[in-house]
């Protein structure tokens, strides 16, 4: 399988903290890899070494092939890259700042240009392409720092929390571009705070924390391995819903029991005869519901229980 970029054991230290504690990560052409983990675990870190950035203390890393510290000026003609903090200057119009890129990349006056106002348009930003960025809003930004890294026409791209801080039509609008991107052949490694989003991007994705890979698979895979199922009631009453806890309580076996919106609840449980248990139950008690299911595991409760878990781990052996 050819990788488009391919880390082995990398490590980085900042004085006394470890962002990188030996992490290997890997995408074959064409796919996305969604980088997945909690504040500070080291996403950051990973993509700036990847990116050239960074000089990690130890292990390797290539992209295409090339050596990301011995080739950085080759790598970097393969990359772009999208920072977690927007790289745009915001005393350029939206035009300058992609023909200045395009410039940098050694187009002509008349190719960067074109180039831009194909972004610019792209991105919904035609009407915005001769204002200076500081005036515009947040969302704006965002996709003219997404469009400075496809002026290059990259072959990988990284998109390091592309998303935070978008609207939902805003954010479905860079999924659709991820998707386009990845159609045409590029490849993507995606961090991202949100989970639904790497369930709907991701082909593979690799969990870190404390700068230590704990988990690497496609999303079902990773929802087997939390494995269980949840079942999920909304009585027709909210005046039931304490009947329904204590009800739900009897088929749990002790597990937490979460509401995950306004007069739903939620359980884990084993086996699909908790269902038939509970229907029962409800019927018994001429309990009506509106909502009544067994689901998989979301990828938010994979990788609660996968970080939570370790946060319990070193707490047992630290103590
Ligand atoms: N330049 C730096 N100097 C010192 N410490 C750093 C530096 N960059 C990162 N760190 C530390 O390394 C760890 C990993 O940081 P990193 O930014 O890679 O995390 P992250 O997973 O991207 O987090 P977030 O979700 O908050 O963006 C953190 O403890 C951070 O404080
Ligand atoms: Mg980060």
């Amino acid at each position: 399988m050819a990788y488009a970029f391919e880390a082995e054991g990398l490590v980085k230290r900042f004085g006394a903290t470890t962002a990188l504690a030996g992490v290997d990560l890997a995408a074959p052409e064409g796919t996305v890899l969604g980088v997945l983990g909690p504040n500070g675990a080291g996403k950051t870190t990973a993509v700036r070494i990847l990116a050239t950035l960074l000089r990690p203390d130890e292990g390797r890393a290539t992209v295409a092939g090339l050596d990301v510290v011995h080739q950085a000026p080759q790598v970097r003609r393969q990359i772009g890259l999208t920072g977690q903090y927007a790289s745009v200057d915001e005393d350029l119009t939206g035009t300058e700042n992609l023909v200045l890129i395009g410039r940098l990349l050694d187009l002509s006056k008349r190719d960067a240009l074109a180039r831009a106002r194909h972004l610019l348009g792209q991105f919904d930003l035609t009407e915005a392409a001769d204002r200076v960025a500081k005036h515009y809003s947040g969302g704006m930004r965002r996709r003219l720092d997404l469009a400075a890294s496809l002026v290059g026409r990259p072959s990988v791209i990284y998109l390091d929390e592309p998303t935070t801080g978008l609207d939902p039509a805003k954010r479905d609008d860079v999924w659709r571009l991820v998707r386009n991107l990845v159609a045409d052949g590029t490849t993507v490694l995606l961090t991202t705070q949100y989970l639904e989003e790497a369930d709907a991007l991701a082909d593979d994705i690799t969990v870190i924390d404390h700068g230590r890979v704990i988990a690497h698979g496609t999303p079902a895979e990773l929802k087997r391995v939390v494995g269980g199922q949840t079942l999920v009631v909304r009585p027709a009453d909210p005046a039931h819903l304490d009947t329904v806890r204590g009800l739900l309580s009897q088929v749990s076996t002790g597990k937490n029991i979460d509401s995950p919106a306004r007069g739903v609840l939620s359980v884990p449980v084993d086996d699909d005869s908790a269902m038939t248990t509970v229907v029962r139950r409800l019927d018994d008690a001429g309990i009506a519901v509106t909502e009544l299911s067994l689901r998989l595991p979301s990828l938010d409760e994979v990788f609660f229980s996968l970080t939570g878990s370790r946060e319990q781990i070193e707490q047992e052996s630290a103590a």
